[in-house]
């Protein structure tokens, strides 16, 4: 893909705005970590790794806004800049992780003073980026072994470019599929009630001329039973140590319709996404969206007035349904509490 999902550039964070796609390619500034918090909440940026990036750039125009040269009030402040960050959106561990690293960057350089802190936190927030892009790279160089020449696959929400600093995860995967000579065809599910399969994943994989077809979510069941779709690969918000996998709402479905069909499903995440911290996916935190997004379909109200709602952003599924955790320190097979423990040794 061609356009950056996020930049910085002139002491600013540019985003590509992902609610404006696919009709307008146009970029959302942030002079400041509250409109990196925002942009977030909003969904502007959205996908867990790039949600990392960007509340790693989100430290950087928290640290430039303080103005002292004292260094204690530059990290009472910093600390207040994390814990906004990270409160934007629970289930994504990318922010965690990405915003405890700035940190740790922040304590180590403060007896170099507040231009150093400042200096320091950039540079990590740029290697931050970096490390994204090499991380997808390597998961689509592993991860595209296990992809046959001549196969559908499903895939469920954005878990590409769009969703990372560049590549992607689980279209990174399929990404080097394609780059290494395979045919693939996708199906894209549209992944309600936020659409982005319809409005992103289809968007980036006509951009690179991957054959996509999108689907309604409840479709995918009658075409595994038709044969039409011979494995599913999904991204990640977070993987707790057992392997169980929280990630877009109507994961855990596909899951358990791969099961059914005997179909293989994969998930691929960067190291990043696991969290050894939490034993199972009952533990992981998962974020409810605003009812305005089931209620009404392009600024109209589609619902009566008045009527409950559920809309959770994320799902669990348990381990035992994934075939296989792809990451860039290589593919996780059962038991994942071993394997996931192995690779962040
Ligand atoms: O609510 P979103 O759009 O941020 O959800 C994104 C997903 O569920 C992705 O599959 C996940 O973050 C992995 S992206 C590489």
């Amino acid at each position: 893909m061609a356009l950056k999902t996020l930049e910085w550039k002139n002491n600013k964070l540019f985003l590509l705005d992902q609610t404006r796609l696919p009709q307008t390619e146009a970029y959302y500034q942030c002079v400041n970590y509250q409109d990196v918090a925002k942009a977030i909440k909003k969904m502007i940026i959205r996908g867990a790794p790039a949600l990392g990036v960007a509340a790693a750039f989100g430290m950087v125009l928290g640290a430039r806004q303080i103005k002292t040269k004292n260094p204690s009030i530059l990290r009472r402040e910093i600390l207040k800049t994390a814990r906004i960050l990270i409160a934007t959106r629970p289930t994504a561990v990318n922010i965690v992780w990405a915003v405890e690293r700035m940190k740790r960057v922040a304590e180590e350089n403060q007896k170099q003073g507040v231009l150093a802190v400042k200096e320091k936190l950039l540079k990590e927030a740029t290697q931050i980026l970096r490390e994204d892009v090499a991380a997808n790279r390597e998961m689509g160089r592993q991860g595209q072994i296990l992809i046959p020449d001549g196969c559908s696959i499903l895939t469920h929400c954005n878990a590409g470019a769009l969703a990372t600093a560049g590549y992607g995860t689980a279209l990174g995967v399929i990404r080097a599929a394609v780059e290494a000579g395979k045919r693939i065809h996708v199906f894209v599910d549209e992944t309600r009630p936020f659409l982005q399969g319809s409005r992103l994943t289809t968007w980036e994989l006509m951009k690179d001329h991957i054959p996509c077809t999108l689907i309604a979510d409840n479709m995918a069941g009658a075409l595994m039973a038709q044969g039409k779709i011979h494995l599913a690969i999904v991204g990640a918000d977070r993987i707790a140590a057992n392997g169980d996998v929280a990630n877009k709402i109507g994961t855990y479905s596909v899951a358990r319709l791969c099961q059914v069909h005997r179909i293989p499903f994969y998930v691929a995440a960067p190291v990043s996404t696991v969290d050894l911290a939490i034993d199972k996916g009952e533990g992981i935190p998962i974020e409810q969206r605003p009812e305005a997004e089931m209620t009404f379909f392009c600024g109209r109200r589609i619902t009566p007035e008045g009527v409950n709602v559920l809309n959770p952003a994320f799902d669990v599924t348990p381990g035992r349904y994934i075939r296989a955790i792809i990451t860039e320190k290589g593919i996780v097979q059962k038991p994942f509490k071993s394997g996931l423990k192995k690779i962040l040794a």
